[in-house]
């Protein structure tokens, strides 16, 4: 069989695969919000060796949407509330079959002009957003790790490489971050993890001490990394005494966006991020609050030249490549030569809806989240663990408001248990934390699907499990020996 697909085949398969899609997102609110199968299962229904022949498409894609794409999280499901959900545009979704289908190098400038125009424009919308001045700039990523990968490379370039750099990252900082530092070559003992204080922010202060101490010890102090909405709790730090500090010390002032970045677009949240704009770098994740699809991440740059310093290649096969500054090549900012034409998805998204409808999504999420909270506080029977941020937040069942407290570990256990239960009934997905030694439940509410009814739903579902489990009278040796199968 070719390769090369006749012309009415593609037109008829590619309809299918729209159809599909379109069925999906049309029904996802009565779909269940996670499902998944141990390793014995998807083997016995999925592996096998690769056919030597090949077979229809109709039968095969038949396959994926029956039997690979239903065991996963829907992501996109209005009541899926854990970790940092994410909902597609259909522009962007549309978008990124077009970049696969044109299969566009965005590598350099000559292999792809109009596409970097695109990308130049959007980043640019993205400085103007973030407040940066002119001279800003930056790229498209498959990530927020990524990105803060990146920002942790040009920090170490933009410090002379030091021997004996220090990095300093507080203890709600994304796993990402500090695996981005041991990347960047920096010895695990000299990334300093500082605490945070009661609302789960990094201290200035603290950071001031550490770095001197440090200096004091002979080590080279060159890079922060604050957070602007952690992944934990939504936690903002105090990005403007953070720039202070960073600029007196003369350390690159990174702040890892990748989940509050772009609440910048709601006028009502935008002053919580002041301070972003005098960030020398910050990580964007367009498929976290933007409605974009996976690997579409951003890394922003103060001074975009101070990428192109850290990242710029030039070998002899790519001599023709080189068509002076104003022709950007892409390839010299980050660390991929062949690159997707990601920017598309953003630009396809931005002009179909309009700025507006994507402050709306935002600033109805934040709402959203808020008006949890209240509803949270106002119950004896739940517990807020956290100041809601963003669209995070971190509770707990903690029982009847009459009657003795139930001890911790007793807590943790409930909690567990009523999560569980939640998640393997399919009506919502929602995650756990833990925030210090108590064990936490958090929703992250971002999607463009999910309406307050939704996240109040899961509240009540949360409220009646946890009635019931005390109810029950089940002691905390018997909620452990009853626990259902733990998340996959
Ligand atoms: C604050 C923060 N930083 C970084 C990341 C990593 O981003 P990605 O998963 O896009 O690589 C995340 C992901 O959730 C995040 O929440």
């Amino acid at each position: 069989m070719s390769i090369l697909e006749d012309r009415e085949e593609m037109r008829r398969s590619g309809y299918r695969v729209v159809d599909a899609i379109v069925e999906r997102l049309s029904e996802l609110g009565d779909d269940k919000a996670f499902q998944t199968a141990p390793r014995d299962v998807t083997e016995a229904l999925l592996d096998g060796p690769p056919p030597e022949e090949g077979r229809d498409l109709d039968p095969l894609l038949e396959t994926v949407v029956r039997d690979v794409m239903p065991l996963a999280a829907r992501i996109d499901h209005p009541r899926f509330l854990a970790f940092v959900p994410a909902s597609p545009s259909w522009a962007s979704v549309l978008a990124s079959f077009l970049i696969s289908g044109y299969n566009v190098f965005q590598g350099t400038w000559l292999a792809s002009a109009g596409p970097s125009q695109i990308e130049l424009t959007v980043t640019d919308w993205f400085r103007d957003w973030l407040g940066y001045p002119k001279g800003a700039g930056g790229l498209f990523t498959s990530g927020g790790s990524a990105a803060n990968l990146l920002a942790v490379v040009a920090a170490r370039e933009a410090a002379g490489n030091p021997q004996r750099g220090v990095v300093y990252i507080s203890d709600q900082a994304h796993g990402s971050v500090g695996r981005a530092a041991r990347i960047a070559g920096v010895d695990p003992a000299r990334i300093r993890v500082l605490a945070t204080d009661d609302e789960f922010r990094m201290v200035p202060a603290t950071l001031l001490e550490a770095v001197r101490r440090d200096r004091e010890a002979g080590l080279e102090p060159f890079c922060v990394v604050a957070n602007a909405g952690t992944t934990n709790t939504g936690a903002i730090d105090p990005l403007v005494e953070l720039a202070e500090v960073a600029q007196a010390e003369g350390l690159w002032n990174h702040v890892d966006a990748a989940y509050g970045g772009f609440a910048v677009l709601d006028p009502k949240a935008r002053p919580l991020l002041q301070g972003l704009e005098l960030a020398d770098s910050v990580t964007l994740d367009p498929h976290k609050w933007l409605m974009q699809p996976y690997e579409t991440g951003c890394l922003m740059a103060r001074d975009v030249t101070r990428l192109e310093s850290a990242f710029r290649i030039l070998p002899d096969y790519m001599q023709d490549t080189d068509l002076g500054s104003q022709q950007v090549n892409f390839c010299n900012r980050g660390l991929q030569l062949t690159r997707a034409f990601r920017a598309l998805r953003v630009w396809l998204s931005v002009q179909r809806y309009g700025l507006a409808a994507h402050r709306q999504a935002i600033a109805a999420a934040i709402g959203i989240a808020a008006r949890a909270a209240d509803r949270i506080a106002g119950e004896d029977e739940l517990e807020l663990l956290a100041p809601p941020s963003l669209g995070v937040v971190c509770f707990r069942y903690r029982g009847p408001g009459a009657g003795p407290p139930i001890p911790s570990e007793r807590l943790d256990e409930l909690n567990r248990r009523i999560q569980d239960r939640i998640v393997q009934s399919g009506f919502a997905m929602i995650a756990s934390t833990r925030l210090g030694d108590r064990f936490s439940l958090r929703f992250c509410v971002l999607n463009t699907r999910t309406t307050e009814d939704d996240v109040m739903q899961v509240l009540d579902r949360v409220l009646e499990i946890g009635r019931e489990l005390q109810a029950d009278g089940a002691g905390s040796d018997r909620l452990a020996r009853d626990r259902g199968p733990a998340l996959a």
